[in-house]
């Protein structure tokens, strides 16, 4: 695996990974999902559990879009465990599946219409029940279901997929919002973001209940945040406030989204996100 590359230059937790392109930061990003899901595959067979089930949420947005595209053709198409993985929503816009701002439309056009998803393996926010509430409540009683038994009291998903708003928001979880301060529920209804529609989000106790958490970050727009995110230096930020207990967090991101100085740093060694010609596969 890569070393971090920019362990000493205002990333002092050494989370960071710089990709020179958005298409290169994507093929990492696939590359680290196919490397949790065939890893967790092991470790159930190993436990002799079988080839077990894997848990990945994925959040809106443009983040994920080039990532899942990258994920659901070859290489990867051939290879990740699709009978094996469930996908969960990060967070939902409260409108119609089909409108252009529904994630799960997203996830539709990007990941499930592409690639050989049991149709039971993607479990979306009903956004046809009566209101954001409602449909919090139902996705949390999935989310009880799915996660029976899990220890500690909150679902571990084995990766997280978040983007990281110009506003320091991840999820739907925005600056200043109560739904930030969610301590126990799994799942509630949020306000704000662009488009400023009511939402469904996963809560920051569930995200912070994650084996791994990989932010993507892309985007010249999101230099400032991203360098005072990783610098702890606004750590009232939602996305500043992700820290698994027993997790990993990571931030992939391109060159334009880490140019601030202090940040930017070159691809890490062998790091340009190809994980075809990594060992392995994992970024
Ligand atoms: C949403 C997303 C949101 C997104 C960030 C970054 O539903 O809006 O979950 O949290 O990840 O806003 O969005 P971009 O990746 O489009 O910049």
């Amino acid at each position: 695996m890569a070393d971090p590359v920019t362990k000493k230059q205002g990333d002092p937790s050494g989370r960071l990974f710089v990709l020179p392109s958005p298409q290169e930061l994507a093929r990492a990003a696939a590359g680290r999902l196919w490397g949790i899901a065939r890893d967790r595959a092991a470790a159930s067979a190993r436990a002799g559990k079988g080839r077990g089930t894997v848990s990945i949420a994925l959040s809106g947005g443009r983040a994920p879009r080039l990532t899942l595209e990258v994920l659901s053709s070859e290489p990867y198409r051939g290879r990740f465990p699709w009978d094996l993985v469930h996908f969960y929503q990060v967070d939902e816009r409260w409108v119609p599946p089909g409108d252009p701002a529904s994630n799960r439309r997203m996830l539709r056009e990007c990941l499930l219409s592409r690639a050989p998803v049991p149709p039971d393996h993607f479990h979306p926010v009903d956004t046809a029940l009566s209101d954001p509430g409602e449909g919090a409540r139902r996705y949390e009683e999935m989310l009880g279901c799915a996660f029976r038994g899990t220890p500690g009291g909150f679902p571990r998903f084995d990766a997280i997929l978040l983007g990281l708003g110009a506003d320091g928001h991840t999820a739907s979880l925005f600056p200043g919002s109560p739904a930030l301060e969610e301590k126990t529920a799994w799942v509630v209804e949020a306000e704000g973001g662009d488009p400023p529609v009511p939402r469904v989000t996963l809560t920051l106790p569930v995200l912070n209940a994650a084996s791994q958490v990989i932010f993507l970050v892309s985007g010249k727009e999101k230099a400032a945040v991203l360098a005072d995110v990783l610098s702890g230096r606004r750590g009232e930020l939602p996305a500043s406030r992700v820290s698994p207990r027993r997790g990993k967090v990571t931030f992939l991101a391109d060159a334009a989204a880490a140019s601030l100085p202090g940040v930017k740093s070159p691809a890490a060694p062998g790091g340009n996100g190809d994980a075809r010609k990594k060992k392995g596969g994992a970024f």
